[in-house]
């Protein structure tokens, strides 16, 4: 049976491939990639790369490639389905036949029903007149939160008492055992009864993108410890995947969006007009939810904590982010904590100035290498220089890498044109790698010879050029998924030369027809050399600038006049030319 597209996606995404991969093999970064020595053949230096954006490796010497499934049937030895277990239990997923019902048979639905009864209980606290005036005189006086902001948010309040939620839950039906692993009761260890788990804190719901609750967040009203209590994951709910306020945030985020620390840090930010801001749970920054902040924006500006502790996180956050492609700036914030009390302190307008003044990563970089080092000694100048050097090396634009010398030039007083050899001796020597490695990859591809992947690829070198670019789009883009199965572009498994080809084709499609397409799994029908060979068309169709639908379409017209040329007989390689004068043509008219 067909493991769903659901759970192969809920296992890649608990799996980075980065750390996994990397607890195999020692990965260095180079650019956005990392790279290795290759685990399965032997080369002295690194052709192995790992992709975080597209979260997959390939390697460049031996064409071993794919996914975290793949790497693990490869390192561990297993068939798919063991491989898909072998990381979900890595990941701490448990797979039951239903993937709806995890824990002790309780549903998703179930868990979100219950939020959702949950949050409305907290709220009906919160306004009670009685019950919730300490959580209310909290959030408006001490926290200057307006009702309508209260309201917006959801914000609940938690009576001091272990069994007001439990009490109300249980008359609407929900089981001690259900309000366990949902993560709204702890459990007595003397009676083994259900108790409420927040008590005496202003509640924060936590509410995902499709608008269901998923999980709470609980603040005391003083300072007692701890500060903040979070659910734990529950069958709904994965702290590493969602963000806080992105159900309200993702329409106002299509250009940037705020990255801060604080629940109150986003609240601030939106009552304050700034509806892009989010948060994460509790937690540092995962890939997972950059990924996700990169499916909703193009730019994030990240808002810490102006402390030492905000400001380590913000290094971290800033390459995690530019990893996935996201533009990254850093807020510099000055006078207040956090941008709560920023904007308390000093109002929306200054904070938007100061948005709009945020620095570029190579800003950041730069302030903070020279924060660590004394300029005064010539080691510490040398090691900064050296620093920046690597920064600026991997930027890919010259007149970006001309304009940050010449800024790092000057704050370390050194002259710049001393500056720009060093830049341009590291870039040259990286060019000169990636360089040696594409070569090696296009004579692997051009050659065809002895290929058992796909061995009867050497019947037609032209079909088999066009084969790989098609398949390699095919994967690439789910718009030429959508041509062929709209027939807007005509194209049949027949039309292939190569049998390997073919099949990929045939499945491709079959998949994007029953809304189960995602590379990972095609790991069910093709073994760990074929998901390497499809993992290598892919990297080569990113690796060109020219990936366009005229391209798409013009390869399949390449096959079909192949096709056409094969049914003809070739006899004389005057009419091969003639047909494909032909049919070059006619595409053209
Ligand atoms: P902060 O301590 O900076 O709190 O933690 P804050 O958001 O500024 O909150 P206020 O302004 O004091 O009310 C930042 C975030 O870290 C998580 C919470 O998500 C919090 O919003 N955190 C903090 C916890 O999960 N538990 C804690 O005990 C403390
Ligand atoms: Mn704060």
């Amino acid at each position: 049976m067909l493991i769903s597209r659901e759970i192969i996606e809920e296992i890649r995404s608990r799996n980075d491939i980065v750390e996994l991969i990397g607890s195999y093999v020692n990965l260095k970064r180079a650019g956005a990639n990392f790279n290795g020595l290759c685990p399965y053949h032997s080369e002295k230096s690194p052709s192995f790369t790992v992709f975080p954006a597209t979260q997959s490796f390939y390697c460049f010497g031996c064409g071993a490639g794919g996914d975290a499934i793949t790497f693990a049937m490869r390192s561990e030895n297993l068939d798919y389905p063991s491989a898909v277990e072998f990381l979900a239990k890595r990941a701490g997923i448990t797979i039951t036949s239903d993937d709806r019902e995890e824990k002790g048979g309780i549903s998703k639905r179930r868990i979100l029903d219950m939020n959702l009864a949950a949050a409305k209980y907290f709220r009906a606290c919160l306004f009670d007149e009685r019950i919730g005036r300490v959580g209310m005189d909290y959030l408006t006086k001490n926290r200057r939160l307006a009702p309508s902001v209260i309201k917006h948010f959801g914000l609940g309040f938690a009576p001091d008492g272990f069994g007001g939620l439990t009490d109300h839950m249980h008359k609407l039906g929900f089981s001690d055992e259900e309000l366990v692993v949902g993560f709204l009761c702890g459990k007595s260890q003397k009676t083994g009864r259900a108790y409420d788990y927040f008590r005496n804190r202003i509640i924060f719901p936590i509410i995902n993108t499709s608008g269901d609750v998923i999980a709470f967040g609980g603040r005391v009203m003083d300072d007692s410890k701890p500060k903040y209590l979070n659910s734990s994951d529950t069958p709904g709910f994965k702290k590493s995947k969602n963000l806080f306020a992105l159900n309200f945030a993702k329409n106002h985020c299509s250009e940037r969006m705020i990255l801060c620390e604080g629940y109150m840090d986003v609240i601030a930010l939106h009552a304050a007009g700034f509806e892009n801001a989010v948060a994460t749970l509790g937690t540092a920054l995962t890939s997972e939810q950059a990924r996700l902040m990169a499916k909703h924006t193009k730019q994030v500006i990240i808002s810490y904590d102006s402390d030492e502790a905000g400001q380590a996180a913000t290094r971290k956050a800033v390459r995690m982010l530019s990893e996935v492609g996201l533009d990254v700036k850093i807020l510099r914030m000055e006078g207040a904590k956090d941008p709560d009390e920023y904007i308390r302190k000093f109002g929306a307008d200054r904070f938007r100035s100061v948005i709009d003044a945020s620095r570029t990563g190579f800003e950041f970089k730069m302030e903070t290498t020279l924060h660590k080092y004394d300029l005064s000694v010539s080691d510490h100048k040398i090691k900064a220089s050296g620093e920046l050097c690597e920064y600026i090396s991997e930027v890919w634009s010259g007149v970006e890498r001309e304009v940050y010398i010449s800024a790092a030039a000057k704050r370390l007083g050194i002259s710049e044109e001393g500056l720009k050899n060093d830049v341009e001796m590291l870039r040259r020597k990286k060019i000169k790698t990636y360089k040696e490695k594409t070569s090696q990859q296009a004579r692997l591809g051009a050659m065809g010879v002895g290929d058992k992947i796909n061995s009867d690829a050497i019947k037609n070198i032209r079909a088999k050029s066009a084969e790989e670019a098609v398949v390699g789009l095919l994967l690439m883009f789910e718009e030429y998924r959508a041509l062929v199965v709209s027939k807007k572009v005509g194209l049949c498994k027949d039309d292939f030369f190569s049998e390997f080809h073919s099949r990929v084709f045939e499945k491709i499609i079959s998949l994007h027809e029953e809304n189960q397409y995602d590379f990972s799994m095609l790991g069910q029908f093709f073994n760990p050399d074929e998901m390497g060979r499809l993992e290598g068309l892919e990297q080569k169709r990113r690796s060109l600038t020219e990936n366009g639908r005229a391209v798409f379409e013009q390869c399949v017209s390449t096959l079909k006049a192949e096709k056409q040329i094969a049914a003809q007989g070739t006899d004389s390689i005057d009419s091969i030319r003639m047909l494909l004068e032909q049919k070059r043509n006619k595409s053209n008219n």
